[in-house]
């Protein structure tokens, strides 16, 4: 089966400064991708190389095989979905306007996107009155969810996601990061995540992929990661979590 996401020595510079090394990445289908690493380190930048909003200076990326340079941006855009670092939510729409943004642009017909709208809003457990409100009158976790419904719109195999629980309370956090791993599953999704929460990767995704200074320093299963790495950097991250629950159980007198 071809893979849905490969990177071939893809690398961004800004003005000959490098922020992505040539890298290789392989995903298959139906993995969940956790992509973690200090502020800085590239995450976004290579996230965004997935769907074209950044274009490599070097390498190629090709999304089921087909290379993303002979894509338009149309069936990019259907084909991947997308939560952005912030939400990103237009404040002048309402939420229903916002999750139709992507099938709008494909020219589907306003009956149509109002039915997916609708059934948008039940996928993500949001109530449908919502549709009507702009994004200002929802709470924190409210527009997260609502980020997700956009990025699902028009039915993508693949979802990327840039911190899609940054800010918010950690109880929300759990709730949203569990509906989003049930998605994954139920739309047999491809999901690459970006977070910097290593208890949330390791409880969520099927891989972790660490980077530091444009470039992965490791790339493997959680169980791996957590039974030791070579590099110091990987290992202190990744003992953070066991550190946190073992100070815990200490302070609750188990
Ligand atoms: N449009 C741009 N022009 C110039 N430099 C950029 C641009 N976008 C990103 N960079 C630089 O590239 C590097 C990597 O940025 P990137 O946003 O990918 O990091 P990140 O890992 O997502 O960090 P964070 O966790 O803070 O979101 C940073 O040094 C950043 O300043
Ligand atoms: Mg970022």
């Amino acid at each position: 089966m071809t893979d849905a996401i490969v990177l071939d020595q893809v690398s961004k510079a800004y003005d000959g400064v490098a922020v992505l090394q040539p890298t290789d990445l392989v995903i298959p289908r139906g993995q969940f991708v956790a992509l973690v690493g200090g502020s800085g380190a590239g995450k976004t930048t290579l996230l965004k190389t997935l769907n074209g909003l950044v274009t490599p200076t070097g390498g190629q990326v090709r999304i089921d095989g087909a290379p993303t340079a002979d894509l338009d941006g149309p069936t990019l855009r259907r084909r991947i979905g997308y939560v952005f670092q912030e939400v990103g939510l237009f404040p002048h729409l309402t939420v229903g306007e916002n999750i139709g943004v992507v099938p709008t642009l494909l020219g589907w017909d306003a009956a149509k996107i109002t039915a997916r709208t609708a059934e948008l809003l039940d996928l993500v457990a949001l109530p449908r009155e919502l549709a009507t409100r702009r994004p200002a009158n929802l709470s924190g976790g409210q527009r997260q969810r609502v980020g997700v419904a956009r990025a699902l719109a028009a039915r993508p195999s693949i979802l990327l996601m840039d911190e899609p629980f940054g800010a918010l309370d950690s109880v929300t956090r759990v709730a949203l990061a569990d509906d989003v791993r049930r998605l994954h599953d139920q739309l047999s999704l491809t999901t690459v995540m970006v977070t910097h929460d290593i208890a949330e990767a390791v409880l969520l995704a099927d891989r972790i992929v660490v980077m530091a200074g444009g470039r992965v320093i490791a790339d493997n299963t959680p169980r791996a990661l957590l039974a030791g790495h070579a590099d110091p950097a990987v290992e202190a991250l990744m003992q953070a979590p066991r550190r946190q629950a073992a100070r815990m159980r200490e302070i609750a007198g188990e």
